[in-house]
């Protein structure tokens, strides 16, 4: 049931910590601050090249995973949604893998993608959250998401669930081929550890975003912008927000701007950032000023650092627990959908089954 919670994803949102706690654990030991994957159906040393698809937030967790394995590992990801890469013809290397990332395991377009990699000869393996999934059996291997079930039909809970394994994998690929050291191991995995902990701080900052949520609710459109890792987390806030309070929003990399969408800014459009204090902080507050000097009102997710620069420009600042540049996007997860949470409860609309949605697409 819903215990003392309004709807399944409010249920599903508090649960993050012990999820997150539960999955890391799985994967990482707090002892010795170190990565044990289970048995692998490829080898990470020799693989060439790896594909990574998925559907929706999947895929969306499927993109930070890319970041994160390319810049630890540096294994070539190639990442597509699995509608897609199912009908591009795409070259697959000779001793090549893939990763599948699903919460049901039954995502019709993910399993014929998985389909087709089984039948030219790569490797398959699943993130999946259903262990007697379709998915999880077919594949060659797979790792479990330890979220538990989950109800509400925007995935919350399961994607940073996603986001964790992803991040094991990406440290556990890099020591395999030694390109992060046993010391850098040691810090990613402390760093990952805090995760739970800091994924309660976030919750606790309830308020401040549900009065984000009050003024996000009178927009028509909302922006938001993110960097590097944080780029698939912006279009992770845009997705849950279309998805269950019906209001268009688009997620861009804060670079990309410029290149266009800077041209819909206005007093009428939410730019909400995902801004932490870091190597690319100076680069997206320069893209929010920009905003801001064209009316747009900046709303941003950042830490104590970033605040007292974004306060000068910024309408609200919601501040975060200061983590590094490799846990963020776990962390920068849960806000964004606590946001769109809040600002469909003020809408009234249907939370935890938004019109035309199905929770596992069975259908292509
Ligand atoms: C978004 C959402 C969907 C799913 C997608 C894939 O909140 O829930 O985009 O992420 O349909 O579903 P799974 O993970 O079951 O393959």
């Amino acid at each position: 049931g819903k215990g003392n919670y309004r709807h399944f994803m409010e249920k599903e949102l508090h649960e993050h910590p012990v999820v997150l706690g539960d999955t890391l654990t799985q994967y990482l030991d707090p002892m010795s601050r170190s990565v044990s994957l289970p048995k692998l159906p490829f080898d990470p040393v020799k693989v060439p090249r790896l594909t990574i698809t998925a559907c929706g937030s999947a895929f969306l967790a499927g993109q930070v995973g890319r970041y994160w394995i390319e810049k630890l590992a540096r294994i070539p990801v190639d990442a597509d949604v699995a509608s897609e890469f199912r009908y591009r013809e795409p070259p697959l290397p000779e001793g090549g893998a893939a990763i599948l990332v699903s919460q049901s395991g039954e995502t019709a377009d993910t399993m014929a993608a998985l389909h087709l990699l089984r039948a030219r000869g790569q490797k398959v393996l699943s993130v999946v959250n259903v262990p007697e999934s379709s998915m999880a059996r077919e594949s060659d291997g797979a790792v479990l998401t330890v979220a538990g079930p989950e109800i509400g039909v925007a995935s919350t809970k399961a994607f940073t669930a996603q986001l964790a394994v992803l991040a094991c994998l990406a440290i556990g690929f890099g020591r395999a081929r030694g390109t992060i050291s046993v010391e850098d191991e040691s810090k990613l995995t402390a760093a990952l550890l805090e995760i739970p902990g800091n994924a309660a701080a976030v919750l606790d900052s309830d308020e401040e975003i549900r009065a984000m949520a009050a003024e996000v609710a009178k927009a028509r459109d909302v922006l938001f912008l993110g960097r590097g890792s944080l780029f698939p987390i912006a279009m992770e806030g845009a997705l849950k927000l279309k998805e269950i309070s019906y209001i268009h929003a688009e997620g861009y990399a804060a670079g990309e701007m410029k290149h266009g969408p800077i041209a819909l800014i206005d007093s009428a459009v939410p730019v909400i950032s995902l801004c932490p204090s870091g190597p690319m902080f100076e680069k997206t507050a320069s893209n929010l000023q920009e905003a801001a000097a064209r009316g747009g009102r900046i709303m941003a997710f950042t830490d104590d650092l970033g605040a007292m620069k974004l306060r000068s420009f910024a309408e609200r600042v919601v501040v975060l627990p200061r983590v590094g540049s490799f846990s963020a996007p776990i962390l920068h997860a849960i806000p964004v959908q606590l946001l769109a949470y809040h600002v469909a409860v003020l809408k009234g609309t249907d939370v935890d089954q938004p019109r035309n949605l199905a929770k596992s697409v069975t259908v292509e």
